[in-house]
């Protein structure tokens, strides 16, 4: 049984216009993995999540977290998630310490397991030292790393974090990483949605790329990867005029005086480095990232 299963999901807000926010988007999320949600602003990640975490209803379709359905078995699909919002808002009073201990212990945890639960992910997160300051004191990102840090010490089976890492500084980013493959580790599931392509990259077992509500591609990165034909991107830099024949016959994107060239396979791209450095460029070559596969099954063609 899949950790979470959509099918052909759909969801319109009517406001004083008419969004189609999810355009029927199937998605297979299984046990003990991290998935990811990747895609531009506005591209339906937080509609998803909300509604697979029951605060949102869609306008038809279904959607199921651990067999549950999310339309009649809301409750119950409670019960095993813990949510990480997009904009979290804290309650200036609460300590992080109390968001940890208290949201534990209303899940039902023994009060010792809530204190040891509660000790590593504040730990994990490195909020331990600012742990009893009241949260109206803490900055945008402490704050974050709070209520992070309460979804971990929660022992729900799944996670849905909206953009945990949104306004965390490089370190602590890193930080997140580490802590959500230890939770991975430990068998839970983990959904986040974000528009990184590095993070997604980085941590993720499998994902789904979406734009403007449709559903891209779905699978592990290299499978993901393995859509477009070419596999090494080279990006040279200086006067590129005299391997323009060269480099006509592939797909290139230039930003001012460097461009990149996407080639199918690595003697390819090493040749075409050779000839580079000959007529005194700055050249350099890497298999090909998530971005650029992004930007070829999004926005068409590189050029
Ligand atoms: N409550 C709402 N009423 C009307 N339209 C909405 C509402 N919430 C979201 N939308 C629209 O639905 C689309 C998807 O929004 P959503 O918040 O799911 O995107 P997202 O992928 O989470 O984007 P971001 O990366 O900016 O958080 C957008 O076009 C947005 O403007
Ligand atoms: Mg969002």
């Amino acid at each position: 049984m899949e950790a979470v299963k959509s099918i052909d999901l759909r969801k319109t807000y009517h406001g004083k216009e008419t969004i189609d926010a999810l355009k029927g988007i199937n998605i297979f999320i299984k046990k003990g993995e991290l998935f990811t949600l990747l895609g531009p602003n506005g591209a339906g990640k937080t509609t998803f999540l909300r509604i697979i975490s029951t605060q949102l209803l869609p306008t038809s379709g279904e959607a199921y977290v651990l067999g549950f359905n999310v339309l009649g078995e809301a409750e119950k699909v409670r019960e095993h998630i813990a949510v990480v919002p997009q904009d979290v808002a804290t309650y200036g009073n609460f300590t992080p310490w109390e968001y940890c201990y208290y949201f534990s212990l209303l899940r039902g945890m023994t009060k010792q397991k809530a204190k040891e639960m509660s000790e590593k992910a504040l730990k994990a997160v490195e909020l331990w030292e600012l742990r009893n300051r009241t949260c109206a004191t803490l900055s945008g990102g402490e704050k974050k790393r709070a209520i992070i840090a309460s979804v971990l010490a929660s022992d729900a089976e799944v996670l849905m974090l909206d953009e945990p890492t949104s306004g965390l500084d490089a370190v602590a980013r890193r930080k997140v990483w580490t802590v959500l493959r230890e939770m991975v580790e430990q068998d839970k599931t983990i959904i986040l949605t974000t528009h990184i392509m590095e993070e997604a990259e980085m941590v993720s077992d499998r994902l789904a790329i979406i734009n403007r509500g449709e559903l891209i591609a779905q699978g592990t990165v290299e499978e993901i990867k393995g859509l477009v034909k070419e596999r090494f991107r080279v990006v040279v830099e200086g006067n590129f005029e005299a391997l323009e024949k060269f480099v006509n016959i592939h797909s290139t994107v230039a930003f001012g005086s460097k461009r990149v060239i996407y080639v199918d396979d690595g003697e390819e791209a090493i040749e075409f480095v050779r000839k580079a450095l000959k007529n005194g460029l700055r050249a350099e070559t890497s298999p090909i990232t998530l971005e650029d596969v992004f930007v070829k099954l999004v926005g068409g063609e590189f050029e």
